[in-house]
């Protein structure tokens, strides 16, 4: 309904220009410290920053998460981002395609394939929608914008912070095996800023789940979004819970641990330039995952901006291989690396 497009537009206005990532919110991935090899003994055009996600080859380890849909304008940012991703090989998802389930009509604002016929494309639904859709309307969804993969978000603490959010959390993991057994290894189950821990992802594991994205804490805060849209009593609340949540640097170190070598790991949240990418990799990711600075160049400048942002993000990752001697990301895992400080309380912990 016009509720939803009316709050999505209000969500891009103040991640466009708000307070949304808390100074004091910390990926923790300040304390993750690669080391330099003086004698690389490669050249950079050597890195070979390929993975396979979804179907798809991508030239480079970097999913650009799920933002937005169902406006004119967010149908911009679609576009432009699609495409940014289908030039350089990166996977790009749509953000919730909640207001098209609602509407048919605003599908055209999700719908990126001609401008990004090949891109490893994920659609996107919240868990609690996907239980009223069931996995038939989840499929209509995925199926309406060609996509190769759905991610299912997880966002209880936005919910909690929304004045008109869900408040009832039960019944999640029955949907989830639901939808795991309907698309296999085409399923990606994220957060959305406050992490999926060691425990969670173990169950989504057994029940099926191939591809987990952790986003956690350090980066875009959506308790902290709709705290600045809320009034009274739940702006407080939301205030004190805006630091909630996993450090993504623990989330993603310790869900790889939990879960072991196979299933395809993104660690998103407050990841930022290249040398954060490699760390998460390092840490155990496949892929990094990023939404706001791209989102934001993007606003700011179009595509050229969000272009010129991408350019720096890939050959800083780049760097980051050839200084610590690594030819792939196979490689760069096998190097030594120093976590210090709270992190290593963290993954003590968990
Ligand atoms: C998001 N995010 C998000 N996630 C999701 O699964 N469905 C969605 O509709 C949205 N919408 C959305 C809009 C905007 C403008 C932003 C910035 C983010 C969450 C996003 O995919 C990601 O998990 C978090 O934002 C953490 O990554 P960053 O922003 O810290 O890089």
């Amino acid at each position: 309904d016009e509720t939803t497009a009316r709050r999505k537009d209000a969500h891009l206005d103040l991640c466009a220009t708000g307070d949304v990532e808390p100074a004091q919110n910390s990926t923790l991935l300040e304390h993750v410290h690669l080391i330099h090899c003086a004698m690389p003994e490669l050249a950079a055009d050597e890195v070979d920053l390929g993975t396979p996600f979804m179907g798809k080859a991508l030239r480079a380890p970097l999913l650009v998460t799920g933002m937005t849909g169902g406006t004119e304008r967010a149908g911009a940012v679609n576009r432009e981002l699609a495409l940014l991703a289908e030039r350089h090989g990166l996977a790009f998802g749509v953000g919730s395609q909640r207001a098209m389930a609602e509407d048919a009509s605003r599908t055209a604002s999700y719908a990126v394939r001609d401008v990004a016929p090949t891109v490893a494309l994920i659609g996107n639904i919240g868990l609690y929608q996907a239980i009223g859709l069931g996995v038939d309307g989840v499929r209509r969804l995925s199926d309406a914008i060609g996509a190769d993969g759905m991610a299912l978000h997880l966002n209880a603490g936005q919910e909690l912070t929304q004045p008109e959010g869900d408040r009832d959390f039960r019944g999640g993991y029955r949907v989830v095996e639901e939808l795991a057994r309907a698309f296999g290894d085409r399923l990606l189950v994220k957060e959305t800023g406050c992490g999926i821990g060691p425990d969670v992802a173990r169950r989504l594991v057994e029940l099926g789940v191939r591809n987990v994205d952790v986003s956690g804490l350090g980066g875009t805060s959506w308790v902290r979004v709709e705290q600045l849209r809320a009034t009274g009593p739940q702006a407080q609340v939301g205030a004190e819970f805006s630091g909630w949540g996993i450090p993504t640097a623990a989330a993603i170190a310790s869900v790889r641990k939990a879960v072991g070598p196979d299933v395809r790991l993104v660690a998103s949240g407050g990841v930022r330039g290249g040398l954060d990418c490699a760390k998460v990799l390092a840490l155990g990711a496949d892929l990094a995952g990023m939404a706001l600075p791209l989102f934001r160049a993007q606003q700011q400048g179009g595509l050229a901006a969000a272009e010129e942002a991408l350019k720096v993000i890939l050959t800083a990752l780049r760097q980051a291989l050839v200084l610590t001697g690594s030819r792939n990301v196979a490689e760069l895992r096998q190097r030594p690396r120093v976590v210090s400080g709270a992190l290593k309380d963290w993954l003590a912990a968990l």
